[in-house]
């Protein structure tokens, strides 16, 4: 029968059981008595299992000597307990069987050297093979399974959010904007170019930057949602923490204040850690010793302390008076900047900390106005070595605040026509955020860059694969 390299390993088959093994070959090493070591992975868990393979195999001399890095293999035979170091299990192989070789193997792009991740992201379609993006896509894995279990035992309903849209949920003009280009009747202008303004079947429509509205009007009648799905900004971000096309999970919840969120941000974060400490201790080891040597200790405090909170008005005042020389100046009213947001996480507090109730100027429509005229019910979630993973808010729910605040503002009212329904028919207090995902997977496995965190990714002039 077939085994996973992971069932192999963890000991779940019996020693003396005949299975077969199916993946590619890390490496081969060959004995001078005449047997062959292969390590074969197959993505079921961080290592490889060794397959011993004697020079009786049918084989031996036409392709066993001959695999190389990167080859796909079916190896067949009994499970043994390993008399090396490393691993308590191996496989005494009776038959191998070669799927496909490697083409010239000194080209091989993934050969089993230590690549550079720029190197990496130029293969992203075979960077899978190597140890650190396998990891990485497990971990993501773990994390998104989480997330999912955790709302699920919460009450959540998950809600699917379209991808197509007409509304700017963030108001910040930085979307991506979808065509119909029927070749056959391609929309000109007088000019003869092509007319992009009208052009998802006559209307215009756009990729969603967050699901949040979609999301506001079902916890506005099913009270426990959240959404889970791929978010588009067009913003000419060229930096480690920005992508053009990332993931966001979007709870979003009937008759909740600031506060709540908060303590749903924190009991959140604090499951998605637990999980992948247990669940990936493999991986996560890797991360320690080859990524960033704190990584599995930081999580660990952070499952075990309390999240700090801290008013922005408050932050500013550290800032100004911390003796730090910052690159932007820290004035009340002016947006943070990331080197502001990492100075609070990583210096001030050495933990993720939430920032409450930001200056209204400098945040979206629909955030709730707090009484003092200045500022709004928004919250950050800012973690050392990344500045903000969370961003959410108590949600305006009064219409004529939310009508006022959208003429102050010069977004249309028809464009949001829907979202004023919402207060104009049984409206509630509710409150939401939004975690981005792939600075979740970067905080925690540690990764420099959160391009290598998602499997193809987008960024200003990288859409290639
Ligand atoms: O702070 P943002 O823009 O908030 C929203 O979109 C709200 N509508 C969410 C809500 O309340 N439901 O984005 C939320 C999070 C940020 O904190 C950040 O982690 C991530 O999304 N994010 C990005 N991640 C990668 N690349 C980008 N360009 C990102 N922009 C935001
Ligand atoms: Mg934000």
């Amino acid at each position: 029968s077939f085994a996973s390299v992971v069932d192999v390993l963890s000991g779940e088959i019996a020693v003396g059981s005949e299975i077969t093994v199916r993946g590619w070959v890390r490496t081969r090493r060959d004995s001078k008595a005449g047997i062959s070591f292969i390590n074969i992975h197959d993505g079921s868990c961080f290592d490889a299992v060794q397959a011993v393979v004697p020079s009786e195999v049918d084989n031996y001399q036409s392709e066993v000597v001959k695999l190389t890095t990167g080859c796909s293999v079916a190896v067949t035979g009994t499970v043994a307990e390993s008399a090396g170091q490393g691993q308590a299990f191996e496989l005494q192989a009776t038959k191998v069987h070669v799927y496909g070789w490697v083409e010239d193997p000194d080209t091989y792009p993934m050969s089993p050297k230590r690549h550079s991740m720029e190197y990496l992201r130029e293969h992203a379609h075979l960077r899978t093979r190597t140890n650190v993006t396998g990891a990485v896509m497990r971990v993501r894995n773990c994390l998104s399974q989480a997330l999912h279990r955790f709302f699920h035992e919460q009450g959540y309903l998950w809600v699917s959010t379209p991808i197509i849209t007409a509304s700017d949920a963030e108001g910040a003009g930085e979307m991506f904007r979808v065509s119909t280009l029927d070749m056959m009747n391609i929309p000109k202008k007088d000019n003869g170019q092509i007319d992009y303004a009208q052009d998802f079947f006559g209307k215009e429509a756009f990729l969603t930057v967050s699901g949040q509205l979609n999301v506001e009007s079902y916890a506005c009648s099913l009270s426990k949602v959240y959404t889970f799905g791929p978010t588009f900004r067009a913003e000419n971000s060229n930096t480690s923490r920005h992508l053009s096309e990332f993931w966001m999970v979007e709870p979003e919840v009937a008759f909740a204040d600031l506060n709540d969120i908060a303590g749903l941000a924190e009991s959140m974060l604090k499951y998605a850690f637990k999980a992948v400490l247990t669940e990936r201790a493999d991986d996560m080891a890797f991360f320690q010793q080859r990524i960033d040597s704190g990584v599995i200790d930081r999580l660990q405090q952070v499952i075990e302390q309390d999240f700090v909170h801290m008013d922005y008005t408050d932050a500013v005042e550290i800032l100004q008076n911390c003796g730090k020389k910052f690159e932007y100046p820290v004035a009340w009213g002016t947006d943070l900047q990331s080197e502001h947001e990492r100075y609070l996480a990583e210096v001030h507090v050495g933990a993720p900390i939430i920032l409450k109730n930001y200056p209204k100027d400098i945040k979206a429509f629909y955030m709730r106005q707090n009484d003092d005229g200045k500022t709004v019910a928004a919250m950050d979630v800012l973690a050392p070595g990344i500045g903000e993973i969370i961003g959410g808010s108590a949600r305006e729910e009064r219409l004529d605040v939310l009508d006022a605040r959208l003429d102050e503002m010069q977004l249309p009212k028809e464009q949001y026509s829907w979202y004023r329904d919402l207060r104009r028919y049984g409206t509630v207090p509710h409150a939401g955020f939004g975690l981005g995902f792939e600075r979740l997977v970067t905080y925690v496995t540690g990764m420099q860059n959160i391009r290598d965190v998602i499997p193809f990714p987008r960024a200003p002039k990288s859409a290639d694969f």
